[in-house]
């Protein structure tokens, strides 16, 4: 049975756990090389650029926030968050690079806790058909101070969802939501594609709008990256049902696929055209080396394939949910084994995959580590999904393996795939009606936590006295 590292790219002893989703080991355990990389660095400044006029170019440069337009003149409640996570995203790339800055540095006066932190599922639970959730709102109004104790509470975003890079996937969440959010609250389905930048010189991808993905890959620091577009440009006959439009046409590249080898195959995000995608991610699998137009003998020449999620359903704005990625995955992998009579290996990022929710512990302990001086992570995270094989698997499987150092609390909300009625395929800690239910819980839970404490603290330092008192002869 074959495990594979935290970027996808080399086996892992199989003693040790699993961070990626192969498709030939799905239920597998899985553990970390459990490195410590955190380190205190002097606090660069943070740029506030407004959603209303941010571009892809600018979104580019550094840590910023996206503020909406009526913020921009002082900052929101959401502010120190957004920024403090900005700052902590970022300390954890350059400290994975190697480039991190040995620098105490003392942590920032706050009124945030840090305790516990809050971790939000996109679609379904804020968003749905790009309109915001009513309570969602409201909800990060909550966290933002806006509640009976005064306090603010850090959140992160965890989505499957992409084809836009995190930066942009940011500024759409702060119009929408009319909230400040910096691209370090984000981790999206397909962020951890970023490391196999350097692994493969050509690749395919797939998916998501007209150029976007291909932008997507190339931000990642992909070399070469090809598109469906470019293999129909190249030959019309690759698709006998569609042409391209007088648009792709101009945005497709040109082309000598004779001459090319694709080494991988990256679906970013969801297909706009699932045959002639199949089509042609079918030519090269069953390819000599990814070069189009050969076939492999025993089918066992082609590039390897990742997908940056595995949801087979999704919630949009249709009244049932809507067929994903994972529905895609499914299907090729039937299409695969009916033509070469094996089973295809491939990959999956995003949630439920471990190595995510791995990843969002080290950024909130990297920011706690930042805005309070403590390196730990926060002692509970409480994740809120409307999706019980991505979101509460995850979450739950996480808490319980060996990687978690904290209390991941899953809480399944009402508004997204999960529909009442239903029985769960992986239970929850509590369900509840929608996003702001779910933080209103969460809140009430640790303070009550925090209540009993005091009491036992009370009671304790009660009974020290006592005993300390002599007891005199009668
Ligand atoms: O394609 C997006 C989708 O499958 C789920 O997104 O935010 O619910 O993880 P999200
Ligand atoms: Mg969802």
């Amino acid at each position: 049975m074959e495990l594979w590292n935290e970027q996808g790219t080399k086996p892992l002893d199989a003693s040790k756990p699993q961070l990626w989703e192969s498709s030939s080991q799905r239920e597998a355990s899985r553990m970390t090389d459990g490195k410590d990389l955190l380190s205190p660095q002097p606090r660069p400044t943070v740029r506030r650029l407004s959603s209303a006029t941010a571009d892809f170019k600018g979104l580019n440069i550094g840590p910023h926030v996206v503020v909406p337009p009526k913020h921009m003149d002082s900052p929101s409640n959401a502010h120190e968050t957004a920024a403090a996570l900005e700052l902590a995203k970022h300390r954890l790339k350059d400290l994975d690079s190697g480039d991190g800055v040995v620098t105490p540095s003392t942590p920032p006066e706050t009124t945030t806790t840090d305790s516990y932190a809050f971790a939000f599922d996109i679609d379904g639970v804020l968003i749905r058909g790009g309109k915001p959730i009513p309570e969602a709102v409201e909800a990060m109004k909550v966290l933002n101070g806006q509640n009976e104790y005064g306090i603010k509470v850090p959140y992160i975003f965890l989505t499957n969802g992409g084809g836009k890079t995190e930066q942009e996937r940011c500024v759409d969440l702060s119009r929408q939501l009319e909230l400040e959010i910096s691209p370090g609250q984000f981790i999206c389905g397909h962020t951890p594609m970023r490391e196999m930048a350097q692994k493969y010189k050509t690749v395919l991808v797939v998916g998501g709008e007209g150029e976007k993905c291909r932008l997507v890959a190339e931000g990642y620091g992909f070399r070469d990256v090809v598109t469906p577009g470019d293999i129909m440009k190249d030959n019309d006959r690759t698709t006998p049902f569609r042409r391209l439009t007088d648009q792709e046409t101009q945005n497709s590249r040109v082309r000598n696929f004779g001459e090319t080898e694709i080494e991988a195959i990256f679906v970013f995000a969801d297909s706009r055209h699932w045959g002639d995608d199949q089509q042609i991610i079918i030519d090269l699998l069953t390819s000599k080396n990814g070069r189009l137009g050969t076939s492999s003998e025993n089918y066992d020449e082609g590039p390897p394939i990742y997908f940056s999620h595995n949801d087979l359903i999704w919630s949009a704005a249709h009244e049932h949910t809507r067929l994903g990625m994972g529905a895609l995955r499914s299907s090729l992998e039937a299409i695969y084994k009916s033509i070469t009579g094996k089973d295809l290996v491939s990959t999956a990022f995003g949630k439920p995959q471990l190595g995510t929710f791995q990843f969002a512990t080290r950024l909130l302990q990297q920011w706690r580590k930042d805005t309070h001086g403590i390196n730990k992570p926060p002692e509970t995270v409480y994740f809120v999904g409307d999706t019980p094989e991505s979101d509460i698997r995850g979450t739950n499987e996480f808490n319980e393996s060996k990687l978690s150092e904290n209390d991941w609390y899953s809480i399944l909300v009402r508004t997204g795939v999960f529909k009442e009625g239903t029985k769960p395929r992986y239970t929850p800690r509590i369900t509840v009606n929608n996003v702001l239910d779910a933080v209103n819980h969460g809140i009430k839970r640790e303070m009550s936590k925090a209540s009993k404490a005091q009491a036992k603290n009370t009671e304790e330092a009660i009974d020290e006295i006592v005993d300390g008192v002599p007891v005199g002869d009668e």
